[in-house]
């Protein structure tokens, strides 16, 4: 058994142990932005195609008190890298900061690249290179003040690039922060999916991904773990036939825009997921679409309004507001933005105000429960 770290988003670390649990990592603990857990090369392989709200799997080196960028350089020499690549594997260093002592992660990733070439050099007379872009083994390191934490990264690019966008529209989501958003709204496929302003379709594709039983990884064709020297195909073989979801059939998932190039570019990424047939999408302003369901989960993303006035904004999420209270009673809505400001024109009472962040812009996302019949969801327009 070995210790392993999954990277995530701030707020996502609860779903994504819930993942973690399901999948059976043991030891399952969230810290800030990661969840560690344990297991064999099985659930490494695993953890990297199956997780939907994941950026990355680490797998810890070593762990060495440092006082400067010699030590760094140092203890990254004792490492036995030889066990790990050859003299002539690619390799990439990613430095993450986490301390006010060290000003530029680009000198650090120098250091230790300097570290892991000196030793080959010494014992071979060979060094292996640099390559940024495709390396064979990428190396992480977390360096606190008094602390350096060497891992490999055996996700190689992102999990967020799951394969099947080529294209954004306008301010497309993450796709690891889409499955988190979908996730935390508690949304099962049993339930009717509706995601107004989709732009690009991202929420729509992660929610059909879901529904399918798909694993996050489904369409990326390269992990990390696939340049290393103990990779094992047919384990990874094994682990692509495994399925941790139950696949839905008849899930109803629900996508519109008033954009004709957002319809376009989420049309072509939902038949690059293969979702073309399980998506009703459809070009239409949010406030007159017509929809036959009478419950479902709702979860939108609208403009934050870099490229809106402030007036027009506040109108935008008034409106909003407005017609979730008249068309859609029944639902669950989630509303996930960038300006806390005009989120307090929607003007409905919230029953959950979680914060997020969307790259480094802090976001709200607020569920509003809106009732039918007699329980209606009372106007309260200036509500935080
Ligand atoms: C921030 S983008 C959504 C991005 C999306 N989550 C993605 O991952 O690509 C907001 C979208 O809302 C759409 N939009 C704005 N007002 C709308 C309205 N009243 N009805 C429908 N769509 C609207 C815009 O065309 C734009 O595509």
């Amino acid at each position: 058994m070995k210790d392993f770290i999954a990277t995530s988003l701030y707020g996502l670390e609860e779903v994504l142990a819930d993942e973690l649990i399901s999948l059976g990592a043991g030891s399952v603990r969230a810290h800030n932005r990661a969840v560690s857990f344990s297991g064999d090369k099985k659930m490494l392989y695993r953890a990297n195609y199956h997780l939907h709200t994941a950026l990355r799997v680490l797998k810890p080196l070593r762990a060495f008190p440092v006082k400067n960028e010699q030590d760094i350089y140092q203890g990254i020499r004792t490492i036995e890298w030889e066990r790990i690549m050859d003299q002539d594997s690619r390799l990439a260093v990613e430095t993450v900061l986490v301390s006010g002592r060290y000003k530029h992660s680009g000198f650090i990733s120098q250091k230790v690249k300097d570290g892991i070439v000196d030793r080959f050099r010494d014992r071979t007379g060979k060094r292996p290179s640099v390559d940024l872009k495709d390396p064979d083994v990428r190396i992480h390191i977390h360096l606190g003040d008094t602390h350096c934490n060497v891992s490999l990264d055996s996700s190689g690019e992102s999990l967020h690039k799951r394969g099947y966008r080529t294209q954004g529209y306008i301010a497309p989501l993450n796709e690891v922060l889409a499955a988190g958003l979908i996730k935390l709204s508690g949304w099962e496929p049993g339930l009717p999916f509706v995601n107004p302003m989709c732009g690009s379709g991202t929420l729509a594709i992660e929610a059909g991904i879901m529904a399918r039983g798909l694993p996050g990884g489904y369409f990326r064709t390269r992990f990390g773990f696939q340049t290393w020297k103990d990779y094992e195909p047919d384990l990874f073989e094994s682990v692509r036939k495994e399925r941790f979801l139950k696949e839905y059939k008849d899930a109803q998932i629900k996508a519109c825009d008033l954009a004709f190039p957002a319809i376009r570019v989420a049309q072509q990424n939902l038949a690059r997921a293969g979702l073309l047939e399980k998506v009703d999408l459809v070009k239409t302003s949010f406030e007159s679409w017509n929809l036959s369901s009478r419950q479902g989960v709702i979860i939108m993303n609208p403009p934050y309004g870099e490229r809106m006035v402030e007036a027009d904004l506040q109108e935008l999420y008034k409106s909003i507001g407005d017609t979730l209270k008249k068309n859609f009673a029944g639902y669950q809505a989630w509303i996930f933005s960038g300006n806390p400001g005009a989120m307090k024109s929607v003007g409905l009472r919230t029953s959950r105000k979680l914060t997020l962040y969307n790259g480094p812009i802090k976001c709200k996302y607020h569920q509003y429960n809106l009732y039918d019949g007699s329980m209606k969801n009372i106007p309260h327009h200036d509500m935080v």
